[in-house]
Order: C-alpha cells, then sequence, then structure tokens
C-alpha cells in the first residue's frame, strides 16, 4: 500500500506516519528527516540541502526525486510506504507516480490533514525531538518539563532549526504556493481523502484507519495482532495506551 501524508508543516504527517507504520507494518519514509540527517553527517546531498531547509525553501525536484528513488528501490519499500513530506510539488508527483509504475505499483492514497494555521504555529513553537530515537514531543514550557530527555531512550531534546517564527512563516508561504496544488491534482485523480488533523492525535490516527478501511486497503484481521488503536476504529477491541509521540 502506497500512502501519502499531504498537509502544511506542523499538521502531524510525522506523528501519524510514525503510528501508522507501527500498526500497518511498513516503512515510514520522511523526505525532511532524510534531509536532516544528511546535513547533520554533512554529506554530499547534505551540503546541498542545507540552504534550502535553513531558509524553509523546496530542496530542488530533481535532488528530492533521486532521494525517494533510491529508497524506493529498497526491497522493504517496494511491498508499500507511507511518504510523508514527499510529494510536495506537481513535478514530484508526476516524478511519483513514473517511479511507481516502473515497479509495478501506484499510489493508493492521499491522505490531506487539515489544521488552522495558528495552531500550526503554536506546534511548531513547541516542538521537541529526541536526538536519538526521533520521538516528537509537545512541551508548553519547554524542555524542563521533562528534564530536556526523551521519555522513551532518555535522548537528549533539541528544537528544529526551521522552526523558528521566521522560517516557519516562510515553510507556510512555500506550502500554501507550491504544495497546495496537489489538493486539487490528487483529488481530480480520485486518490484524496480529507482527515481532520486538528483533534487528539489518536482520533486522527483512528480517522485514517477508517478512510483506510473504506477503501479496502486495510485488513482488520492483519490488524489484530498490532495495536488496540487500530481495531479500536474499526470496530474492535480495548484502548490501549498511546505512544510517545505527541
Ligand atoms: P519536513 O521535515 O517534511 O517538514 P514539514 O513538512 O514542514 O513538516 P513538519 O515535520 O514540520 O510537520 P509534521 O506535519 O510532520 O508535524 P509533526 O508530526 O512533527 O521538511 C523540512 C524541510 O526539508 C523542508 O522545509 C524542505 O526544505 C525540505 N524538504 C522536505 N521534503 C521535501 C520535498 N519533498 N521537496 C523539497 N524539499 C523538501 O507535528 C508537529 C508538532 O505537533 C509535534 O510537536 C507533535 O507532537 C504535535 N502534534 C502532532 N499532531 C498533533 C495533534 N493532533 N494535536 C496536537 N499536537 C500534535
Amino acid at each position: 500500500m502506497f500512502v501519502v501524508l499531504l498537509g502544511p508543516p506542523g499538521a502531524g504527517k510525522g506523528t501519524q506516519a510514525q503510528a501508522l507504520s507501527k500498526q500497518l507494518g511498513i516503512p515510514h519514509v520522511a523526505t525532511g528527516d532524510l534531509f536532516r540527517e544528511a546535513v547533520a553527517n554533512q554529506t554530499r546531498l547534505g551540503r546541498l540541502a542545507q540552504p534550502y531547509l535553513e531558509r524553509g525553501e523546496l530542496v530542488p525536484d530533481e535532488i528530492t526525486i533521486g532521494l525517494v528513488r533510491e529508497q524506493l528501490e529498497r526491497s522493504a519499500s517496494r511491498r508499500g510506504v507511507l511518504l510523508d513530506g514527499f510529494p510536495r510539488t506537481v513535478e514530484q508527483a508526476r516524478g511519483l507516480s513514473a517511479l511507481l509504475t516502473e515497479l509495478g505499483k501506484r499510489v493508493n492514497i492521499v491522505l490531506r490533514l487539515s489544521v488552522p494555521s495558528d495552531e500550526l504555529v503554536r506546534r511548531l513553537s513547541q516542538r521537541w525531538t529526541c536526538r536519538q530515537c526521533g520521538a516528537v514531543y509537545q512541551l508548553r514550557a519547554g524542555p524542563p518539563d521533562a528534564a530536556g530527555t526523551c521519555g522513551a531512550c532518555r535522548g537528549e531534546l533539541y528544537q528544529r532549526t526551521d522552526d523558528t517564527p521566521e522560517v516557519v512563516r516562510r515553510r507556510l508561504q512555500v506550502y500554501f504556493e507550491r504544495t497546495d496544488p496537489l489538493v486539487s491534482f490528487y483529488r481530480q485523480a480520485g486518490f484524496l481523502v480529507d482527515i481532520n488533523g486538528d483533534q487528539e492525535v489518536n482520533a486522527v490516527t483512528d480517522e485514517i484507519l477508517r478512510a483506510l478501511n473504506q477503501r479496502r486497503l486495510v485488513n482488520p484481521m492483519t490488524l489484530d495482532g498490532h495495536s488496540g488503536s487500530a481495531k479500536r476504529s474499526l470496530g474492535g477491541a480495548a484502548r490501549k495506551p498511546a505512544t510517545p509521540r505527541g
């Protein structure tokens, strides 16, 4: 199953992709995470991407499509993937379609997460990420709330350099100029499903699972082995505790 998570910065794409990856057993590919890792390691890709990330601009399409091609060619990604933050332009959407056609696959569903802009800005200003395991938190009063360490692995928490108010403004502007046109692109193709991202994290996951079930993309029997949230949203068993993210 090839799932695209579409939505502005802070809409919860990464949060949902992490939860769904566990429940559905398919890998989560986030172009933003791949670029940040490349920047941290100062690889050739990282040195190319760094100035774009720092300004909140998009990395050029040919570089980004090449990066996703490498991921999709890996055997683990061939049976399905949750794409978080890709595609972000119509050119990238066409590139994805061509890549999947080569593999004999296609996009199955595009989940568009909608959240009001003031809530996006609030979430990004309060986002802290674990350097070690990548868990993401909302910390109203900053890391002293959590002793500055990750609740899951005790790794150090940090704030992304592109979460400053100035860069967030630019990222939102870039989203509405360059990525929002994908909404009509995918709606016309019949792939788009609107999801209310402005509700509690588990409620968003449940809405997504219902959408996947309605389109016969998940098998409730297969999900039985995963978590309570999946079963619950498909009319199954009792609630289990949420994951550490959020
Ligand atoms: P990327 O890392 O993809 O950033 P983004 O799209 O701006 O998305 P975010 O990671 O900021 O938000 P999210 O929607 O994942 O929200 P999250 O779940 O973390 O891209 C960074 C940069 O890389 C780009 O600017 C560009 O330079 C480059 N790039 C990446 N992909 C590219 C591409 N395809 N083409 C070209 N360039 C590319 O949640 C945010 C916060 O909210 C967290 O604290 C979380 O805990 C909290 N939260 C989540 N859900 C909820 C909820 N339901 N209620 C309350 N809080 C919530």
